[in-house]
């Protein structure tokens, strides 16, 4: 089964993606061209752009923060590259658009004008080679791409995106049959973990996760007792708002200045920003950990065969999380899976394999005109 060959496009958020993918799961490129403010001092394709407003976190959270200016610079970043990371992925595959059968593009949730790039372009390569075009969800990518690394994972089973903007629990009872069981009220995890480095004053040229995850290690995660979001909420809701100002009142109450960086502090100093990353961090995880157990008891009364949780998004590379989160899973009779961060993370592959998925059903899109105004989508 590797007669279809799919090319995935990805411009919903702040990278610009591609893949080419076969049916048989082989992976033939993938290429990511990240706009990440932290990046952009070593980045090829997307540097010299201005790194202004990303932060890491998702288009609503754009949105929110910067209001109008934002999606029109990131409409710009993913226009200047497009083109490149498109042809790159083909290359680097071997291949040209006539060797594909067709080609699948994010067509949401996102910013309509970062959405829009990646469509035209899309649009663009269909048409001009007529091949069929594929719509794709981003978050039922970010679900699906688990099946491609896993062959035995089958529908129905739940899935936990975690990451800067998603902070989501569903149920996926077959191809196109989701249920919600949770998403955040607030801020997303990834977030959280984000402005509490940047607060403990860490090196933000990656980010803020990953040097959370290593500093709370030489942390006493008991040290400080934040309490536990929405303990009297018995849903599968998230909230990572209150728990953000809860280190925040603490980081203040320790006089941490996050103005000299933890590499020039005293080690009495560091000792107590590694004990409030670590006291987050096990808030931050057991919240997690609550409203997986609650989801996966609703779901199997759902749905008794379910036998996967599958745990994606940037924060699902944290090897505490992971640890935590399979205890949950086993204790439940359950297993876990996270797919490798690569394709944790926004990528093209996850694109391009749901577009396999869905053009075995049969649904998609004929070949648009070749000859379409620019401005058409
Ligand atoms: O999926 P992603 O690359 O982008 C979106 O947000 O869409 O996720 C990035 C988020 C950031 O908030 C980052 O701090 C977090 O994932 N992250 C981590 C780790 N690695 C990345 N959080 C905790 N521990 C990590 N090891
Ligand atoms: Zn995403």
């Amino acid at each position: 089964d590797g007669d279809v060959v799919v090319l995935g496009i990805e411009t919903s958020c702040d990278d610009t993606a591609a893949a080419v993918v076969r049916s048989d799961g082989e992976i033939l490129s993938q290429v990511v061209s990240s706009q990440c403010i932290f990046n952009v001092a070593s980045a090829g394709l997307s540097g010299g752009w201005m790194g202004v407003f990303f932060e890491c976190a998702n288009a609503i959270h754009l949105l929110a923060k910067y209001g109008g200016v934002a999606p029109k610079m990131a409409e710009e970043a993913h226009s200047q590259v497009i083109d490149q990371v498109v042809q790159e992925a083909l290359d680097k595959a071997y291949m040209t658009e006539k060797d594909l059968t067709a080609v699948a593009v994010t067509i949401g949730p996102g910013l309509s004008l970062c959405l829009r790039v990646g469509v035209q372009k899309a649009r663009r390569i269909a048409g001009g080679f007529n091949l069929p075009i594929i719509g794709i969800h981003h978050m039922e990518a970010h679900a699906l791409v688990a099946r491609l690394i896993e062959k035995d994972l089958r529908f129905p089973f739940m899935a936990l995106l975690i990451s800067g903007g998603h902070n989501l629990l569903i149920l996926a009872r077959d191809l196109g049959q989701y249920i919600q069981l949770g998403t955040t009220i607030d801020d997303a995890i990834g977030e959280a973990y984000d402005k509490t480095a940047k607060w403990l004053g860490l090196d933000l040229r990656r980010s803020g996760g990953p040097a959370i995850e290593k500093l709370a290690m030489e942390g006493n995660a008991e040290s400080i007792k934040f309490s536990i979001p929405m303990k009297q909420h018995k849903d599968c809701n998230f909230s990572y708002a209150g728990l953000k100002t809860q280190v925040r009142l603490a980081i203040e109450s320790k006089k941490i200045d996050a103005k000299i960086p933890i590499s020039l502090t005293s080690k009495e100093d560091r000792l107590s920003r590694a004990d409030i990353a670590a006291s987050f961090q096990r808030i931050a995880v057991l919240h997690l950990e609550e409203r997986c157990e609650r989801a996966i008891q609703w779901a199997l009364k759902m749905e008794p065969s379910i036998r996967h949780l599958v745990v994606s998004g940037g924060v699902a590379s944290n090897q505490f999380v992971r640890a935590r989160l399979d205890m949950v899973v086993k204790k439940n009779g359950l297993q876990l899976l996270c797919p490798p961060p690569q394709l944790c993370t926004d990528n093209g592959v996850m694109i391009a394999w749901t577009g396999i998925e869905h053009f075995r059903m049969g649904r998609y899109d004929p070949p648009p005109p070749a000859e379409e105004p620019e401005d058409f989508v």
